[in-house]
């Protein structure tokens, strides 16, 4: 059944070949966008294409890309830009490394930089130009909540969420009063293929801790439709959060004085 009227748009969605993306193509399918779907597997998303198309009756088409080569994500870019039917973008795909950060290949650890925080950064940077122009539009950050956790997991891919997070929430200023909505999105551990790829493995980890992704899509998706510019989908103390940004914004008057704090004045 379709939830929304044709006229939803387009939503393009980078890494929709497999796990929280390609769950996202298909809630955005069934809500009655047309669909652009980005990755580096055209196979995969091909099929994926098919299926939308056939289910919903939308409107399919896959745009092959690895967004850690400049050229690849120029073009994506250029699709954004140009392109007047895109009315959202959800900015998804994304690599870990296993390991401390000092054990990790360096040369992995630039992938991961090129993938989480170059390419999302390229890509809001053009629909968000394009979006504010027109008036209107939609962009979705995939961070994690590793952004919030400074002290587990490998800290160049919590530092990567970090920078997704603080973004949208510079966008989210920026882009309100012109009618475009930001949302970062903060999952906690997914059942996706994010593990198998980067040589870890899921049964390791106790199930109560695991969501599975249309879950955690749908709670993404209601978080939009309530206005967040920061949803955290197991977070059941919205006061929690709420306590954490009052905290922080408490310090932004003392961050930047004349004198030192009266500690460093002895
Ligand atoms: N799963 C979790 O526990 C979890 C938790 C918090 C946040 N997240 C975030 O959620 C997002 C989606 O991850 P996921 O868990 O769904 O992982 P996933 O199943 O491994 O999906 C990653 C997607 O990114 C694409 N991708 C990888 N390298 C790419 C490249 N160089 N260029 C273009 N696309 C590329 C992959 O497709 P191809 O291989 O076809 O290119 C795939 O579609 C990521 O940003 C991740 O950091 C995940």
């Amino acid at each position: 059944m379709t939830l929304f009227s044709r006229s939803s748009g387009t939503a393009l969605i980078t890494g929709a070949s497999s796990g929280i993306g390609a769950a996202y193509a298909e809630r955005l399918a069934q809500r009655g966008y047309d669909v652009i779907l980005v990755a580096r597997d055209r196979s995969r998303l091909n099929a994926l294409a098919a299926k939308l198309t056939a289910v919903h009756g939308v409107q399919s088409e896959v745009l092959p890309a690895d967004l850690t080569r400049d050229e690849d994500l120029s073009r994506v870019a250029q699709r954004l830009a140009d392109d007047e039917r895109i009315t959202l973008l959800v900015n998804n795909a994304g690599i870990t490394v296993d390991g401390d950060f000092l054990d990790a290949d360096i040369n992995s650890i630039n992938s991961l930089i090129a993938l989480n925080i170059t390419a999302p950064t390229r890509l809001a940077h053009a629909a968000g130009n394009r979006f504010k122009a027109r008036g209107r539009g939609t962009i979705i950050n995939l961070a994690s909540v590793l952004a919030l956790i400074h002290e587990m997991s490998n800290g160049a891919y919590n530092a990567s969420k970090a920078f997704v997070l603080t973004l949208t929430r510079a966008l989210e200023r920026e882009l309100k009063q012109h009618g475009v909505q930001v949302q970062a999105v903060l999952p906690g551990i997914t059942r996706t293929e994010i593990f198998n790829r980067s040589g870890q493995s899921i049964d390791e980890i106790p199930t109560h801790m695991i969501m599975e992704v249309e879950t955690l899509v749908d709670a993404s998706l209601a978080g939009l439709d309530l206005g967040e510019s920061v949803t955290i989908p197991s977070l059941e103390s919205l006061a929690q959060w709420q306590q954490y940004e009052s905290a922080r914004a408490a310090m932004i008057p003392g961050l930047s004085l004349s004198q030192s704090a009266s500690r460093y004045r002895q």
